[in-house]
């Protein structure tokens, strides 16, 4: 298992970004213990307001996890108050802010030093997402947000909990650079291929005939995806093919070299109020976007770090998505060290049209 260090990708083990920690339904009033980033968190929805809250699950008094104890009196009872969370094991409360607001059973002044951190978490897309950041500043860019979610004719997603995966994020990034195994992986005939890269977003634009999702008289449409990352953490891919639809793949690190994967697909219905036809056929083609996805997965799961990767003409940008990649890693004053090195150029692979109009589609 390669970690952040052997890729050489800068000062923090972690980068910097809007990660996906949850589906939204998993978070209720009762605290989920989540491992992300090296570190225990307690996540719970406040009863009060309904809003989700993430603080460091260790409690300042003694150190205990307030998310993982099934039998203290305190859990029993009901941990969660107003908004607030008690620690199991002395029952000290803590607010949203992190900040404790309740001892039981001492009367002076509650020490400034009895705090957790709180950490900014958005509900979005059915998710729960969280900005991490080693150097703990504001969001750089606006939480994950889709139009076409609060569009009626769209029908929406829950999630495929892929699990955990030892591999390291670059691993997956280097996705979005890869050209070449689009034919052989997926069975795609790709006819053009491009990445650019702009700030927080690494986008992949490509298209042509597909193997797997034909018509039943096995015709191929041209499908095209046009599949940008919004910072280190997810992607989101608009499909056009057999209709419109666009995929979500979320991974987060849980330690250095683990990342826990998510998948999911918004389907626009032929109709503008969708039908309950419409929704089974959307599950379905779900089904068949995951069934794609874990064809990179099975490579994934099993394949040891390219540390180095040996490029040959034909492949896509890899050392240009790997720049990208690093602006993550490195204090944010820096990223444009990396940012000139990608920015404002198409990238196009030896051999391969960058664009549909230029590309011969009657094959
Ligand atoms: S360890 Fe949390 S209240 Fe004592
Ligand atoms: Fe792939």
């Amino acid at each position: 298992m390669a970690l952040t260090k052997d890729y050489g990708l800068g000062e923090y083990t972690f980068p910097r970004g809007w990660f996906m920690i949850a589906e939204a339904s998993e978070v209720k009033d009762k605290v989920l213990p989540v491992r992300f980033f090296g570190q225990e968190f307690a996540l719970y929805r406040g009863k009060a307001s309904g809003k989700v809250v993430l603080l460091d699950a260790y409690c300042p008094h003694m150190g205990t996890n307030m998310a993982r104890n099934e039998s203290s009196y305190v859990v029993r009872d009901g941990q969660i108050e107003g908004d607030s969370i008690r620690c199991p094991y002395h029952a000290w409360r803590f607010g949203p802010d992190g900040k404790c607001n309740d001892i039981p059973y001492s009367k002076a002044p509650i020490p400034k030093a009895a705090c957790v951190r709180s950490w900014p978490v958005v509900e979005s897309l059915n998710a729960i997402f969280v900005w991490y950041d080693a150097e703990g500043g504001e969001p750089e860019w606006e939480a994950p947000s889709l139009k076409e979610w609060d569009d009626p004719q769209w029908i929406r997603w829950k999630f495929d909990h892929l699990g955990t995966l030892a591999c390291h994020g670059q691993e997956v990034i280097d996705n979005i650079a890869d050209c070449s195994h689009l034919n052989p992986v997926h069975g795609s005939s790709v006819s053009y291929y491009r990445n650019e890269f702009n700030g927080h977003l690494a986008t992949q634009l490509q298209g042509g005939g597909h193997r797997t999702l034909v018509t039943p008289d096995g015709v191929s449409p041209i499908l095209t995806t046009d599949t940008t990352y919004h910072g280190p953490g997810f992607l989101l891919s608009k499909m056009m093919g057999m209709g419109e639809s666009i995929i979500f793949i979320g991974h987060t690190m849980v330690d250095d070299g683990i990342i826990k994967v998510w998948h999911a697909l918004l389907v626009k219905s032929r109709h503008e109020r969708p039908t309950e036809q419409d929704v089974i056929e959307a599950a379905a083609y779900q089904e068949a976007s995951r069934l794609a996805f874990a064809q990179d997965f099975d490579v994934w799961a099993n394949k040891r770090a390219a540390i180095q990767i040996l490029q040959v003409p034909g492949d896509g940008p890899f050392h240009k998505s790997r720049i990208w990649y690093r602006q993550f890693y490195n204090p944010r004053a820096r990223k444009q060290e990396f940012l000139k090195q990608v920015e404002g150029v198409q990238h196009r692979v030896a051999g391969m049209p960058g664009r549909l109009e230029e590309a011969d589609t009657a094959a």
